[in-house]
């Protein structure tokens, strides 16, 4: 294959050097576009543009492939752990068992929050969105770490994204137990990463608490799932907040800004308080269907359609599965997984879904789960970014690897008023 493409602008011709990745992707370097015609390129949404070269994770959207350092998700989700999941994402192969046993204590010894966080958390409002109240915490926890906020220091950057991964279940857990006047729980260094997270989500100080073995493998699933996911939304954001050189904490606390979003993470929660709309409403899902496709409705079918998959979400046919078995072992019947197994039959049968290559996506059927072990809608996208935090890390310290990292600065094509004088406020 030619190695450039020649670009035509007028009577002038550039070569464009071309790129090729592992899987075949191909990609035109632009980046003397600008300085060599005058020109840019225009792409809202950033749907032709690639931001970065990156070997963490691959989505083939066609063919419904993803997976992290080569791995299918297929075979992390049905043999692997989420810790192990993380190590892989950040240090970019499986963990040894000294490795894992290493990575995991130092995640286990630092899941406690300053006492001062109490605080913070009590200044909160009530019905504070657990979102709001995840991204003010990470925000802080620079403020309790100024030793260890440096970029470009390896030691300082692994105790920070030790100290993230450790405490960020802690924060979410606090923000919930903050929604209704419960105590905070302090973490159990004895219960491994998940069963410590339903341990401060659902224990109090006045009777015993065991995490049920079945939840704390489906959580570690659905936190396996959402761990990573190329440059989407908030890891861009991630990104860019992170190529301005502020800390770590300060970039996290930005991606769980942008994952708060309903067209984002935030469509977990969208999904079940649709579902429970359509319910408590007595709506028939073809009724809710033809909604969600008639342009004087604003309704869209939440947990449907994706930027990049034009195929199946390889994690959607996953997490469905997992709704069946889990609800099983747990003997709960969820009306709410019956309206969305109809709604994705009427769906994927119906012309409008079908020629705009619309599928369930990640979001749909994993609020289904969360619903049944009793999280409450809004800690929804929080646990999302519990998931994907290992993810985001993983960019940042690639990110800050790449020796040619510049700072993230798009440019603008200008439609506003050109030049003109001021006029005083008398003349107005
Ligand atoms: C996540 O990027 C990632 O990788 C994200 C993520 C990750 O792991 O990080 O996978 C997680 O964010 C999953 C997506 C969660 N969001 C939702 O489920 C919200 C519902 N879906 C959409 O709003 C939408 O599908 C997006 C935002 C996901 C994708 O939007 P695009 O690619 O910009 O597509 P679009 O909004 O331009 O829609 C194209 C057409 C439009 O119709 P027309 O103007 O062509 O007539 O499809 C329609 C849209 O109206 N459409 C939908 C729809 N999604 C798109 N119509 C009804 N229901 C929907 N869900």
């Amino acid at each position: 294959m030619a190695k450039t493409a020649q670009l035509r602008i007028g009577d002038q011709t550039i070569e464009l050097p071309m790129l090729e990745g592992t899987e075949g992707e191909r990609a035109l370097d632009i980046s003397r576009l600008r300085a060599e015609t005058g020109y840019i390129t225009m792409d809202p949404g950033y749907a032709n543009t690639g931001s970065c070269q990156s070997s963490i994770c691959f989505i083939n959207g066609e063919q419904g492939i993803l997976r992290y350092r080569g791995y299918d998700i297929e075979d992390l989700a049905s043999r692997s752990s989420f810790l192990e999941v993380s190590f892989l994402l950040i240090y970019g192969t499986l963990p040894t068992p000294s490795q894992l046993d290493y990575f995991t204590h130092s995640i286990r010894i630092h899941t406690m929050l300053h006492e001062d966080f109490k605080a913070l958390f009590s200044s909160l409002p009530k019905d504070a969105h657990p979102m709001a109240a995840c991204s003010a915490a990470v925000g802080a926890l620079a403020t309790f770490y100024p030793d260890s906020l440096d970029p470009r220091n390896s030691r300082q950057v692994e105790i920070s994204v030790h100290r993230m991964i450790a405490k960020l279940p802690t924060i979410a857990a606090y923000a919930y137990k903050h929604s209704f006047g419960q105590p905070f729980m302090f973490p159990r260094n004895s219960l491994e990463y998940v069963a410590n997270f339903l341990h401060l989500m659902f224990a109090n100080p006045c009777e015993e608490y065991e995490p049920d073995p079945v939840v704390v493998k489906a959580i570690d699933l659905l936190l396996i799932l959402h761990a990573d996911h190329e440059q989407n939304c908030s890891t861009s954001t991630v990104r860019l907040v992170g190529s301005s050189m502020v800390n770590l904490f300060a970039a996290i606390s930005a991606g769980i800004n942008a994952l708060w979003g309903p067209r984002h993470g935030g469509a977990n929660q969208e999904v079940i308080e649709m579902l429970a709309a359509i319910r408590d409403e007595g709506m028939t899902a073809r009724q809710f269907v033809e909604r969600a496709k008639s342009k004087d409705d604003t309704s869209r079918l939440m947990g449907f359609g994706h930027r990049v998959y034009k195929n199946h979400d390889p994690r959607a046919t996953i997490i469905k599965k997992a709704c069946d078995d889990v609800l099983a072992k747990l003997g709960v019947h969820s009306k709410l997984l019956e309206i969305a197994k109809d709604l994705e039959e009427i769906a994927l049968k119906d012309d409008y879904f079908v020629e705009r290559k619309l599928y369930p996506n990640v979001d749909f059927y994993s609020g289904v789960i969360y619903n049944a072990i009793g999280t409450p809608a809004n800690m929804f996208t929080a646990l999302f970014a519990i998931g994907r935090l290992p993810g985001w890390i993983a960019q940042w310290v690639e990110m800050h690897g790449d020796p040619d990292m510049k700072i993230g600065r798009p440019r603008q094509v200008y439609v506003g008023e050109n030049a003109r004088p001021f006029v005083p406020l008398d003349q107005r």
